[in-house]
């Protein structure tokens, strides 16, 4: 699954030109196969607080191959720099330079993980500085890594262990395959609800799982692994698109479910489908959307108006639905995709940047309407995915797109899946209202 190029530049006569002409070199990343290992090789654990000491032993609970020192010339799977304690930004040099000389001996496709708290709940400025250096510091350390490798974080709320439950989930995830293509970023942890993780590789055993826009792409890709991890797929898509949805259904053995969500009655539509069909709904993944792309200057009222109702105004009204139903009580998980264009901003989408940056408020907003029963609602943000619809770009404009990220390459629909099947499992319980950025680290815009 990697692109021409990168194939091109990663052997013999290809590979030796790139690096003389100083041309991205990007590499095949790891990314999750089941049973494959967690890591690809020992796990250093850097930080001399409680909140470290309990995370090598909750990763020797893993049967992970755990160092609290690292060993000279050893090749490492993963950095864990845990920073929970640090109270002056003076507290960063010793244990970030220690880690720093490890860096040279990380394996391909290796990972730096830090945990820290986040700078809201600090109680001293000197303390926040500390805390909010951490981003800084972790952004330019993802920028500086080679080989596939990733750097992300995990923050915590003051109240929280570093060995809570979705700390130790969003742990897990960074370390894997799962994680490929999310560099750069941070989850944060804002309560002790969801179960630690398990070696499981069926997460949503049980869960029934509606997924829309799943006739092609993305949402194709999503249904597959919802499938893989366990879950029941109800597959929704537009009529027209019928004969794909109905094989993407087949193929995850689920069901299909003809709609144009931005019909008025298509929450209670879904939420009929799931129970007569399966008894239950637990996860909503809002994937469908469209683009329609022109300059402010050239733009019409139905551009505007028909993207503003795909991808979010239908989001909007099948949440009201899905609040209401006594169905969706039992610690139920929404999952939007938004993307980079609604937090950066991209030429020609003013229309589709107003409709993904209101995902990214509708997420935030309704974390607290699905707290009193358990439920969570998070965003993934995705950036360059190797698409239908980004096929279609321009040659020159998309080589740009693909190239312009840590990992000089484009992501795959699966790389969203993945992050999304880890928001929708118990593991993640103590995650809501977040965005999380799936797009390599782009160069471009925030
Ligand atoms: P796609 O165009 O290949 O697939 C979208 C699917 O949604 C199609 O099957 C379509 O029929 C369905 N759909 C559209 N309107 C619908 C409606 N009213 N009711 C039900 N289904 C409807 O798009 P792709 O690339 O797979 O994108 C999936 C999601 O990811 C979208 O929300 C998109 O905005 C987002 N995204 C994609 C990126 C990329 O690089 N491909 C980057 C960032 C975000």
């Amino acid at each position: 699954m990697t692109d021409k190029y990168t194939q091109l530049v990663s052997h013999g006569l290809g590979k030796d030109v790139a690096k003389r002409l100083g041309l991205p070199q990007p590499v095949a990343l790891r990314r999750y196969q089941p049973g494959a290992p967690l890591v690809t090789g020992p796990v250093l654990v850097n930080g001399d607080s409680a909140g470290a000491d309990d995370v090598a032993t909750a990763l020797l609970g893993w049967g992970l191959d755990v160092r609290r020192n690292a060993l000279p010339k050893e090749k490492l799977g993963a950095i864990i720099l845990v920073l929970d304690a640090v109270q002056h930004p003076r507290d960063l040099a010793k244990p970030v330079l220690t880690a720093g000389t490890s860096l040279r001996d990380l394996a391909a496709n290796a990972r730096v993980v830090t945990i820290s708290r986040t700078s809201g709940s600090a109680r001293t400025p000197a303390s926040a500085a500390a805390r909010q250096g951490i981003d800084g510091l972790l952004r330019s350390l993802a920028k500086e890594l080679r080989a596939g490798a990733t750097a992300n974080g995990i923050l915590l709320d003051d109240d929280l262990a570093t060995t809570s439950p979705s700390s130790l989930g969003a742990l897990r995830f960074f370390l894997s395959g799962r994680s490929a293509y999310v560099d750069g970023q941070f989850l944060t942890v804002r309560s002790t609800s969801g179960m630690v993780p398990t070696d499981s590789e069926k997460p949503l055993a049980g869960k029934v799982a509606v997924v829309t826009g799943a006739a092609r792409g993305i949402g194709a890709a999503i249904a597959r692994t919802l499938h893989r991890d366990g879950a029941t797929i109800v597959a929704v898509d537009i009529p027209a698109a019928g004969d794909h949805l109905a094989a993407v259904a087949n193929e995850v053995r689920g069901t299909a479910l003809q709609l144009d969500i931005s019909r008025d009655d298509a929450g209670h539509r879904i939420i009929d489908h799931a129970v007569e069909r399966h008894g239950r709904l637990d996860i909503v993944v809002h994937n469908a959307g469209i683009t329609r792309d022109r300059l402010l200057a050239n733009m019409d009222e139905g551009r505007w108006q028909s993207v503003i109702a795909v991808n979010i105004a239908a989001q909007l009204s099948i949440n009201e639905a899905l609040l209401a139903s006594k169905h969706f009580k039992d610690a139920p998980r929404i999952v939007s995709v938004a993307s980079t264009s609604g937090i950066a901003g991209n030429r020609g989408q003013t229309n589709y940047g107003a409709s993904k940056g209101g995902v990214i408020g509708m997420v935030r907003s309704t974390a607290a309407l699905m707290e009193p029963f358990g439920g969570t609602i998070n965003a993934v943000a995705p950036g360059f995915i190797e698409t239908e619809m980004t096929a279609k770009m321009p040659f020159a404009i998309r080589e740009a797109a693909r190239r312009l990220n840590s990992l000089k390459q484009g992501g795959q629909p699966q790389d969203v899946a993945e992050a999304i099947s880890f928001l929708a499992s118990d593991a993640a319980g103590g995650i809501s209202g977040e965005v999380l950025r799936v797009c390599g680290q782009q160069l471009v815009g925030a």
